[in-house]
């Protein structure tokens, strides 16, 4: 049995002057919004933080991924700030990864754990019994508008067997051909950035990701 299709926008690559008639203009159309949160550490650029995702206005769930060195000081920013789930990267917590999954648990928010193109696949095995999603970059993680990594479809297929009941996200480089290599790899949650939010007629770009 295959998991339904989730869609979430990145929000990188809308106006940022205007956040919330971006999201006004793709929520009733999508599963959540996706948050990229840069610190120009853990990635070479700068987002935004907690106070910018309290003042985001959304009619669906809002999922922060977190590119940023220890998580653990800012996730109940997060938190309080109305995330409901919170995307960390096993390369920033290391062995600490299942004590911050847990902090983001006990916060009442859904812990997702994310791993960069080059990592492999072994490094969160530990703990997909502790995740509501994994996020698989099919970028190097720090900008938008850049070009799928095919190689990691692979590593979708192995977390799909390992637990196929488990949500798999796809984020980086996403477009209708590569939503189709995702899902067809295993995955069944695309974020798409520049895709959705550079196409001429949004809804209809977010419908061709779901066909
Ligand atoms: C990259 C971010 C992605 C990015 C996706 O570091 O994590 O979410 O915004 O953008 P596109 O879809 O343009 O590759
Ligand atoms: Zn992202």
């Amino acid at each position: 049995m295959s998991l339904p299709i989730k869609i979430a926008p990145s929000i990188l690559s809308a106006d940022f002057g205007h956040l919330n008639e971006e999201i006004a203009s793709v929520d009733e159309h999508v599963d959540f919004i996706h948050v990229d949160v840069m610190d120009g550490h853990f990635v070479p650029n700068l987002t935004l933080g907690a106070p910018v995702v309290k003042c985001l206005k959304s009619r669906v769930p809002i999922e922060c991924h977190l590119m940023i060195t220890n998580p653990e000081k800012y996730v109940e920013d997060f938190a309080k700030a109305g995330a409901a789930m919170i995307t960390i990267h096993v390369e920033a917590t290391g062995e600490r990864t299942e004590e911050v999954l847990e902090q983001i648990r006990a916060l009442g928010v859904k812990p997702s754990l994310s791993l960069n193109p080059e990592t492999p696949v072994e490094i969160i095995e530990p703990y997909l019994d502790l995740v509501d999603m994994v996020l698989v970059m099919s970028v190097h993680p720090g900008f938008g508008g850049q070009s799928f990594i095919a190689e990691v479809l692979s590593k979708v297929t192995r977390i799909h067997e390992l637990k196929p009941e488990l949500d798999i996200c796809m984020d980086g480089g996403i477009n209708v051909e590569t939503g189709r290599q995702s899902v067809e790899a295993g995955a069944n949650v695309l974020v798409a950035g520049s895709y959705i939010f550079g196409a001429q007629d949004r809804v209809r770009a977010i419908e061709a990701l779901r066909a």
